[in-house]
């Protein structure tokens, strides 16, 4: 089984997202049999932005960096990705890479019938990281909300957070938010 551990904070050793996604990745590998991961760091490994110029596939090795990207994501069985909540938003390196992903005719079709996810069988985990305390379903939110939408689109039904928020109100909030978030780890890994 593959699993694609992708992070995007910009807080290095700070970053509580890095810091949840590597305890969901190795809570996985203890439960799950004959794993393999493979990490992106998309901080320090950026997936260029789209372009014209790259959708016209001017640049032969952008291409074909691009489609290691998109084949990547659909070679793998369970997605583990660190996304905090940057501008209400996610981090533009992992927007970078969404772009990449969502491409029609692989990941997503359109027909008279509307638009049809492509992507089946995969579970993804998103650690989830922001500084205010926004819950399930604030107007504000453009991050969690925003994942749900484009991976509902492409098909992948399995989706879970794992959310650490408030963490910018107090060293205390802080604290509290990533043992909460560690605590509810162990049952995703039952899960998969
Ligand atoms: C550039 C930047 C923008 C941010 N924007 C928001 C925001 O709009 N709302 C919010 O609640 N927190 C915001 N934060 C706080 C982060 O969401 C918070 O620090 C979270 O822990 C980020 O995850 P990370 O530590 O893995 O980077 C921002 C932080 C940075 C660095």
């Amino acid at each position: 089984m593959k699993v694609l551990h992708i992070d995007s904070s910009a807080l290095g050793d700070h970053s509580v997202t890095r810091e949840l996604t590597a305890a969901i990745v190795a809570d996985l590998n203890k439960a799950v049999p004959n794993l393999t991961i493979t990490h992106r760091d998309l901080d320090k490994d950026p997936v260029p932005h789209l372009t014209g110029a790259s959708l016209a596939k001017v640049d032969a090795a952008e291409a074909a960096a691009a489609e290691a990207v998109l084949q990547q994501f659909l070679d793998t069985d369970i997605l583990v990705l660190g996304a905090p909540m940057y501008n209400f938003g996610i981090p533009s390196t992992l927007k970078a890479w969404v772009d990449r992903v969502l491409v029609a005719g692989r990941t997503f079709s359109y027909s008279e019938a509307g638009p049809k996810g492509l992507v089946t069988g995969k579970k993804v985990i998103i650690a989830s990281g922001r500084g205010s305390a926004f819950g399930e379903d604030s107007p504000a939110d453009f991050q969690e909300k925003y994942l749900k939408q484009i991976f509902a689109f492409i098909g992948v039904t399995d989706v879970q957070f794992i959310r650490a928020e408030g963490i910018a109100y107090s060293p205390q909030h802080r604290t509290d938010a990533l043992a909460a978030a560690h605590a509810a780890i162990p049952s995703l890994a039952k899960a998969s």
